[in-house]
């Protein structure tokens, strides 16, 4: 499935949603991420396409708070630095929500538990949460198996759940770190419409998405950004960045 148009024009002079300046992470001596700059315009869907390895995960991490820089500086929403903050602050005072590669769903609680339970966490007016919990379960189509373990979902409806959490605290930015893989074909197709709904739906959601599959990402994303060498080597639309010199070299491959 592919946009039927982009609801999204790249205006470079736009106050980025997030702005990572000259950032580097190392593991143990050895240099994952270096001098990386990565800006998010408002409302949109970026795509991170980089090899295994490359540091997605990594630079997901550090936009969480999961991990610190080395060195760099991380922005959100009206310039405010957030790159000193904790998890929690980012989460609830900038909106950063993160659904990771290995999902953290509580696999001894139901579908409907794995939602209330996060609520509670920052909310204790009940109606609102049975309110949020109905209207995510009916948005992200798990109001059948509400009552079943998420332990015992399918794959699918995992990481349906897993984004539908996510949305909880309603955030301005959202990653979404390898949200297709171990999909098939439907259920990817499935959750792909789910993405682009949300952008319809929550017009200053801001989305970072990885995959390996590039057609994925080309097909959802206003703006594809090329992670390699341990900064983004490009960012361009999905059209242009195919034909891209530096892209196919780093990335794509010629028999692309
Ligand atoms: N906590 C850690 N300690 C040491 N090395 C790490 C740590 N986290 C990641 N790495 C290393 O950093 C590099 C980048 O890992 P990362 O998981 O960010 O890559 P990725 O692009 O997400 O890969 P994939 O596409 O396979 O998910 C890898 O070489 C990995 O082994
Ligand atoms: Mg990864």
């Amino acid at each position: 499935m592919k946009k039927k148009f982009r609801i999204i024009k790249y205006k470079p002079n736009i106050k980025p949603a997030l702005k990572l300046k000259n950032i580097s992470k190392a593991f143990e001596g050895r240099p994952i991420l270096q001098d990386l700059h990565l800006s998010l315009q408002p409302g949109s869907i970026n795509g991170l396409l980089g090899e295994n390895g490359s540091g997605k995960t990594t630079l997901f991490s550090l936009i969480v708070g999961i991990l610190k820089a080395d060195s760099g500086e991380i922005f959100a929403k009206g310039g405010a630095l957030i790159s000193d903050l904790p998890i929690h602050e980012r989460c609830r005072k900038f909106r950063i929500s993160y659904v990771p590669q290995k999902l953290s769903l509580l696999s001894g609680l139901s579908c409907q538990d794995n939602i209330r339970g996060l609520c509670q966490i920052t909310m204790n007016d009940n109606r609102k949460i049975d309110e949020i919990c109905d209207r995510l379960l009916t948005e992200f189509s798990l109001l059948d198996v509400a009552k079943v373990k998420a332990g015992e979902l399918s794959g699918g409806q995992a990481k349906r759940l897993s984004i539908a959490r996510a949305l909880i605290n309603d955030p301005d930015i959202i990653l979404l770190d390898e949200i297709f893989s171990a999909l098939s074909p439907k259920i990817v197709e499935a959750i792909k419409k789910l993405i682009m709904n949300l952008q319809t739906s929550r017009k200053s959601l801001t989305i970072l998405i990885s995959d390996h599959i590039y057609n994925h990402i080309l097909d959802l994303a206003d703006l594809v950004h090329i992670l390699s060498d341990g900064y983004i080597v490009k960012s361009d639309k999905p059209t242009n960045i195919i034909k891209d010199k530096i892209s196919i070299k780093a990335y794509f491959g010629e028999s692309s």
